[in-house]
């Protein structure tokens, strides 16, 4: 038995520095009143600091009901999620609204900017929350729109911009806080193919330069981008697989490969 004047193994203090997300027997059901729906069945699901996972399932599969749980939007009916090491099932409301907006970003599928104000607020928008200066969320509001492409955009309105326009400025607003964890619900859904290359491209360049995604597609061509492809069906988890991802050789899948094997 594990005393605690002992030293913890390698592996688990590695685990505890590295897992982001810690999915253990969790179960969501949507009580209607008149019935009750399953919306995920005992799933369990690690991602480590880093990973871009692709989620994929048929309609009615879970997939949202997962990424609502993961962006603390939703609490599991039993079961616990660990984010970034927390028991969020052991937080008060106002806690957890908080460390939405400091651990997650989040991109949708309709973009969710506010129309009448310019991409530059749009972006600015979650540091308010966070009670950043003025001065301070505007430059940075800047160097994101910079990084997705848009440096010379952030004037303009939501309407002045395609859609995939639109979608890089959600995803510089996602990056506002510096949020560890990015989920996106279906972010190419309204965008054209080439639109879609582009902000998977983006997705990958942000995964590249250290940000964990976590995406949920209907494409197979979209979770070709990821590094790991996990399926549901009917709120169960039914595969969990590595990908090669696209513009990545074999020695990148090697070390992927490493990393992704339990160590324990
Ligand atoms: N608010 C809700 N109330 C009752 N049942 C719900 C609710 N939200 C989801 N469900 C049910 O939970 C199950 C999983 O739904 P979910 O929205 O997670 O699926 P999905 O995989 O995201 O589907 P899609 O690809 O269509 O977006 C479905 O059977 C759905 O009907
Ligand atoms: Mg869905």
């Amino acid at each position: 038995m594990w005393k605690k004047k002992d030293k913890l193994p390698a592996c688990a203090t590695e685990n505890i520095m590295e897992d982001l997300i810690k999915l253990v027997d969790v179960v969501k059901v949507y009580d209607t009143g008149s019935i009750k729906v399953l919306g995920l069945k005992r799933v369990n699901l690690t991602i480590k600091r880093g990973e871009f996972v692709a989620i994929m399932g048929q309609s009615g599969s879970g997939k949202s009901t997962l990424m609502n749980i993961l962006g603390c939007l939703d609490r599991p009916t039993m079961g616990h999620y660990y984010l970034d090491g927390i028991d969020t099932a052991e937080l008060p409301a106002d806690d957890l609204s908080a460390i939405r907006n400091r651990k997650i970003g989040f991109v949708f599928q309709s973009f969710n900017l506010i129309s009448r104000t310019s991409a530059l607020k749009n972006v600015e928008l979650p540091m308010t929350y966070a009670h950043i200066s003025r001065k301070a969320r505007e430059e940075r509001a800047i160097k994101l729109l910079e990084r997705v492409g848009l440096g010379s955009r952030y004037e303009h309105m939501p309407n002045e911009l395609s859609g995939g326009q639109r979608q890089r400025v959600a995803i510089a607003r996602a990056l506002a806080n510096e949020p560890p964890l990015i989920l996106a619900d279906e972010p190419t859904g309204n965008l054209d193919t080439a639109s879609s290359k582009e902000i998977m491209e983006l997705f990958t360049k942000l995964h590249k330069e250290g940000a964990t995604v976590v995406l949920v597609t209907h494409e197979e061509d979209i979770a070709a981008f990821a590094g790991r492809i996990i399926r549901f069906r009917d709120g169960q988890l039914v595969s969990d697989e590595l990908n090669v991802p696209l513009n990545q050789g074999p020695e990148e899948y090697e070390t992927m490969e490493k990393e992704g094997t339990p160590c324990c």
